[in-house]
């Protein structure tokens, strides 16, 4: 490319990354990169304290470690849930409850061996249940997540201390 059409380079470029920027817009992403853990719990904070009263999913994809857990202790500090810093992945139990503000529900589901399962933890009444799920390894979920109103972040190691996060929104309601 840069042989064929020495000039064009730089243009391409600039037309690459506007091109970018408005395909992040039109797909509604939203892009931040958090630099500490505090900046991932700050950042989840910022996504529930203003949440009224009704029922939220936040989806949070991501590699072990990226940061899911920290996040949702950000998520639980935004609805005002006592001891917001103990918050901790459900291990054996797959989820956890908390009171706040709202009531949180959180789900870690990386153990979860199949969907008979799910039932058996009563996701599906949750779904009924005013409040806001914070549902780690949403892929364990299977396709069925698309059927539902969903805030989906997506969190990637770039760096030691350094995140890469990612917010879609999915709504099928729409
Ligand atoms: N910018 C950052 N944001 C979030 N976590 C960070 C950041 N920098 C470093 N870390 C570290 O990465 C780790 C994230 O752990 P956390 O338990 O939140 O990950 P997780 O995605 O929930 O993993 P798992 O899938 O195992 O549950 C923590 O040890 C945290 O200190
Ligand atoms: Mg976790």
């Amino acid at each position: 490319m840069k042989d064929i059409f020495p000039s064009l380079t730089g243009e391409v470029n600039l037309i690459t990354q506007v091109l970018l920027i408005i395909l992040q817009k039109l797909s509604k992403e939203e892009y931040i990169i958090s630099r500490s853990p505090d900046e991932t719990m700050n950042f989840g904070e910022k996504l529930s304290r203003d949440l009224l009263s009704g029922s939220h999913i936040f989806a949070l994809y991501g590699t072990l470690g990226a940061g899911k857990t920290l996040l949702t202790k950000g998520i639980a500090r935004g609805l005002q849930v006592p001891d917001w810093y103990y918050v901790n992945s459900p291990t054996f139990t797959l989820i956890n409850e908390y009171e706040g503000r709202l009531p949180l529900y959180h789900f870690d589901l990386y153990r979860l061996d199949n969907q008979d399962d799910l039932l058996e933890i009563g996701f599906e009444d949750y779904l009924q249940k005013p409040g806001v799920m914070v549902i780690e390894w949403p892929e364990k979920v299977g396709e069925m997540i698309l059927s539902l109103d969903f805030i989906g972040i997506t969190l990637a190691i770039t760096g030691e201390e350094q995140r890469e996060i990612i917010t879609s929104y999915n709504k099928p309601s729409n």
